[in-house]
């Protein structure tokens, strides 16, 4: 099929596609946070049968590396110096490669449906009457929680749990702040590093206690995984030693990391961490 550049010839070559056989089918797939032993078996098994994989920067090397080899792989995220393809470009990859009969994995990090644009990728299909399915996987609060000792509720400390994107340039003021900021509730941010200063004076502003216990967890799940306990008061110091992909895990709950703490990454981020606790901490108390 020749390319595709225009809204006309996709549809001409939808028309086309009718007309001889069959459309291919596209499957929006949760990839989980990182290590690969949290994938779906049903992830999995598609992984190893499709016959495209159009995936981003949060799925993980050691993940894509289990595809066959005859499996064509279209990387859309952010490369060092490169950006990323933009939403309709992404679009556009999908519907083409299922105008030509592909079985298309769409590969994302964590949970398709959360802070994952899955229901964008999908409405995109729609026009095309593309057949799709979804197979969810770990979000990252639950894989990154788990993996730092934490549990997201707990009837001594939080008796509900939200997620929250960080990405507050947009939408922060359609958050309403002072219904994160009561006590007995986890807080999660998404995307949160870059806007931890914002999140912390809002959540303060309404009344969340600046010794309220976060803990910033990054690259979850990963051999590089790091935890990073602080409190809202020194939430930003901290965040800024810490590098993406990151969450804000912001609660009573996150001191039960320092008991319930299992998993052991390749480094030992609390030798490395107790140094770097210090600092901020006297930065804080203005020594
Ligand atoms: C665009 S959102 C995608 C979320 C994904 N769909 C999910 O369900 O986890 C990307 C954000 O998820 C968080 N994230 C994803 N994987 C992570 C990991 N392994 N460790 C820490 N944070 C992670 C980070 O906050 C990152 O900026």
């Amino acid at each position: 099929m020749a390319t595709i550049n225009t809204v006309s010839q996709l549809n001409q070559a939808v028309n086309q596609k009718r007309d001889n056989t069959q459309l291919g089918k596209v499957v929006l797939v949760g990839a989980g946070p990182g290590d690969p032993d949290l994938l779906t078996v049903k992830a999995l098994r598609l992984i190893q049968q499709a016959d495209v994989i159009v995936y981003d920067r949060l799925v993980s090397n050691d993940i894509v590396a289990l595809a066959p080899e005859s499996t064509e792989l279209v990387f859309v995220g952010k490369r060092a110096g490169h950006h990323c393809v933009p939403q309709e470009g992404i679009n556009q990859i999908l519907v083409e490669h299922a105008l030509k009969g592909k079985l298309v994995v769409r590969l994302k990090g964590g949970d398709p449906f959360i802070f994952g644009r899955g229901g964008e990728e999908l409405e995109a299909l729609l026009p095309y009457q593309i057949p799709f399915e979804v197979v969810p996987g770990i979000t990252a609060a639950a894989g990154c929680a788990a993996y730092a000792g934490i549990p997201l509720t707990h009837r001594d400390h939080a008796q509900s749990v939200q997620f929250i994107t960080g990405h507050l340039k947009s939408e922060k003021e359609q958050i309403d702040w002072a219904s994160l900021a009561r006590s007995n509730h986890t807080l999660v941010f998404y995307m949160g590093l870059s806007q931890s200063g914002e999140i912390r004076r809002r959540l303060e502003a309404n009344g969340m206690s600046p010794s309220t216990p976060v803990a910033i967890v990054e690259r979850g799940t990963s051999k590089q995984q790091r935890v990073l306990p602080c409190s809202l008061q020194t939430l930003d110091i901290i965040a800024e030693h810490a590098q993406s992909p990151s969450l804000i895990i912001i609660g009573s709950v996150t001191q039960l990391t320092h008991k319930l703490s299992w998993f052991a990454p390749e480094k030992n981020i609390h030798d490395e961490y107790s140094e770097m606790r210090v600092a901020p901490i006297a930065k804080v108390a203005g020594l």
